[in-house]
């Protein structure tokens, strides 16, 4: 049991100073443990620097508080106090983090009965059992070993713990500071940004983005979120006028020809003939989404060269999508999000491909992939592509319903001139 009479002791806050700090070390190798089997590699966990996790210590020192208080009532009010205790502190850490640092460290929202996101059943009934284990195993081995030693050791131990975690948490709270800055700079300036430098402000906060994995869903979650809403205002302001653009076309199609001239032409390119797309070949779809992309970025004062080569290289894959296997894409894939990767690749082996014309091809797929287009013109050409697409998927439907009727009609014409001709037979035969 806890020794009591230390509470009254001027010098007990120095021995609660040090199991604090072990107690936030235990924390910190749970965490380590638990984050390391579920991501397979080595993840410091925790916000600090060092190997602590103050939230442990600060549960630590509440269940012992309530342990002081609370020890000679039954088991279930007291399991019961302790979960809904350590519940709140939970809660309420994580709310100051979104409060304060407008962060989600870790999120429950998918699992059942959770409030926010913040807590859950399940975590609340793990964190109570784990305090009861504390308790009754760990507290009273620790600190019986803590109180036996030497008072002056535990003061000097105690005063440098204290100097080292408020240099640790000074420095974290910069860096999450910093982290936080950096992330709204990012959702703002996302389009002016190049992929590099986007990897580079995410790579520069990788430990934190390993130590709290739910802060990567949530980056991302806000990144598409604030894309999507400017997409959608953006196509909205320019519809009307890319379909005025699709009816006036000839004046440019030489400069078109010069753009795309090395590709089309291409050996390997031109294979594209060969395999059935929407209603014709990939090759007369590609040409359409690349022209309808040239005029739209042109009209737009975008960069219509890197629209037109990317949107003609965009479905650079060579095998049938409604029945694939070999080479490129094993059956049990599936097309619409693998064929980007692959275009692409064919694309590098044969072209050489600016950063605009990559993030086209690899993106245009997006929202189906989860890769967000990063450029204007990766955008125009994935909404040119669809949009063609669904015409042409329009198209050949309307063709083999057509085709369907009048086979029907045919059929029933056939019918009816055999039924007029047994009739015939039959008058004859009655004759
Ligand atoms: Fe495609
Ligand atoms: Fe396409």
């Amino acid at each position: 049991m806890i020794n009591h009479t230390m509470l009254d002791d001027g010098t007990s806050v120095f021995y609660y100073v040090v199991l604090f700090v072990i107690y936030s070390f235990l924390g910190w190798v749970i965490e380590v443990i638990y984050r390391s089997i579920t991501q397979r590699k080595f993840v410091n966990a925790g916000f600090l620097y060092g190997p602590f996790i103050p939230l442990y210590g600060i549960g630590a020192a509440f269940t012992i508080i309530l342990q002081y208080f609370f020890h000679t009532w039954h088991l279930v009010p007291r399991f019961i106090i302790f979960g809904l205790t350590l519940t709140a502190i939970e809660y309420s850490i994580g709310f100051l983090f979104e409060k304060i640092f407008k962060l989600t460290l870790w999120d429950y929202s998918e699992y059942k009965f959770n409030l926010q996101g913040k807590v859950c059943l399940l975590f609340s009934t793990l964190w109570t059992i784990l305090a009861f284990i504390f308790i009754t195993f760990i507290h009273p081995l620790v600190s019986s070993n803590v109180f036996t030693l030497n008072v002056a050791y535990i003061k000097i131990a105690a005063v440098i713990f204290l100097i080292y975690y408020s240099i640790d948490s000074i420095l974290s709270l910069i860096f999450l500071t910093e982290f936080q800055k950096k992330i709204a700079y990012l959702y703002t300036e996302y389009f002016n940004l190049s992929n590099l430098e986007i990897e580079r402000i995410l790579n520069s906060f990788q430990r934190l983005r390993n130590a709290f994995p739910d802060l990567n869903r949530y980056i991302n979650e806000n990144i598409n979120n604030k894309i999507k809403n400017s997409i959608s205002a953006f196509l909205k302001s320019i519809q009307d006028k890319i379909i005025l653009e699709m009816n006036g076309r000839k004046p440019f199609e030489h400069e078109y020809y010069e753009i795309i001239q090395d590709i089309d032409g291409h050996e390997e390119f031109m294979k594209l003939k060969d395999y059935f797309h929407h209603n014709s070949s990939i090759y007369e779809h590609v040409q359409k989404v690349a022209y309808l992309s040239y005029r739209i970025c042109k009209f737009l004062k975008l960069d219509y060269r890197s629209a037109a080569r990317g949107a003609i290289l965009h479905d650079f894959f060579l095998y049938d999508w409604r029945n694939h296997d070999v080479p490129d894409l094993s059956r049990e894939k599936f097309h619409g999000i693998e064929h980007p990767a692959i275009a692409l690749a064919n694309a590098k082996k044969h072209f050489s491909l600016n950063e605009i014309e990559e993030d086209i091809i690899k993106k245009h797929m997006w929202p189906l992939t989860l890769f967000v287009p990063k450029y204007k013109e990766s955008f125009i050409v994935s909404f040119a592509d669809k949009y063609l697409s669904s015409k042409e998927f329009i198209g050949e439907f309307k063709k083999r319903r057509s085709h369907r009727h009048a086979q029907k009609a045919h059929r029933q014409h056939n019918k009816s001139s055999t039924r007029s001709g047994k009739n015939e037979t039959g008058q004859h035969r009655l004759r």
